[in-house]
């Protein structure tokens, strides 16, 4: 039985956190690629200005906004709503989302504890969770996890933040466990990157010394989707040599 493919100008994707930085050059990409994009965050005045850029570069209408605060079971189920009755499928998942508060152990408050767990794990547990029956029933389905090197080692000064990014990289293995049982046509990625600059963005830009250029993690993205469907591709390392 052959495995159904979908191009890039017929697929529906969500990005969290796709107004600024690393989420922003995922969505300007896809759309670049002809995807449609429903970029999802708290603030929606940066949203909508990162929208009207991007579909007056590619001359389309392809990138949508919604606001949503990942903390929030309740926007994050109604953003899935909207976008599936809208258009009936969520064919990319980005779960760019995500903080810091850096805080040594010995510092650390519940506070910050929670807002980092909440936001980098929580909240993409749940809107996962709410959109991988739709990719299910779509057969069809591909989930970007933004983690970090900060996924793969400790850093003293981000203990939660580490914990969060391990504990998505657990939480994307266990459901591609559980996909791959269910022969289910979804991909689970993760790109775990170090320092990448989301300052120095232009084109010709140099980056901080010890940071990537942005441009990397878009063609990474690219690259990653555009493999054929049977490929499992886990946790993609990427960072300034
Ligand atoms: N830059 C790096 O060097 C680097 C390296 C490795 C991994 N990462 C990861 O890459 C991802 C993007 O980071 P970035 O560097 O591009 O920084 P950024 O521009 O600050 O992006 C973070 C995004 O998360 C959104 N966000 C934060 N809290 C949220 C909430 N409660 N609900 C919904 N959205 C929320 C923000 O949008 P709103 O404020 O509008 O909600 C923002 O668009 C993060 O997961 C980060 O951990 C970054």
């Amino acid at each position: 039985m052959s495995v159904k493919k979908k191009p890039f100008t017929e697929q529906i994707a969500l990005v969290t956190g796709g107004g600024s930085g690393i989420g922003r050059a995922l969505t300007e990409v896809l759309a670049i690629h002809g995807v449609q994009i429903v970029i999802a965050s708290r603030r929606t005045e940066k949203l909508s200005e990162t929208a009207a850029a991007i579909n007056e570069l590619v001359g389309w209408e392809r990138v949508f906004t919604y606001g949503c605060d990942i903390r929030n079971l309740a926007e994050i189920e109604s953003l899935v709503t909207y976008t599936i009755e809208r258009w009936n499928t969520i064919d990319i998942l980005i779960n760019n989302s995500g903080l810091a508060v850096p805080e040594t152990v010995d510092q650390i408050t519940d506070a910050g504890w929670d807002k980092v767990i909440e936001t980098n794990l929580r909240g993409v547990m749940q809107l996962t969770r709410a959109v991988v029956p739709h990719m299910l029933q779509n057969d069809f389905g591909d989930i970007v996890n933004i983690s970090s090197q900060a996924g793969k080692h400790g850093y003293a000064d981000v203990p939660s933040y580490c914990a969060s990014k391990f504990g998505l990289l657990g939480f994307a293995e266990a459901l591609r466990d559980q996909v791959r049982k269910a022969s289910a046509n979804i991909r689970i990625f993760n790109l775990c990157p170090g320092l990448v600059d989301v300052e120095n963005t232009g084109s010709n830009a140099v980056p901080k010394p010890g940071f990537i250029h942005l441009s990397n993690i878009a063609r990474t993205l690219v690259y990653a989707l555009s493999l054929d469907r049977n490929v499992v591709l886990e946790d993609i390392n990427i960072y300034a040599s």
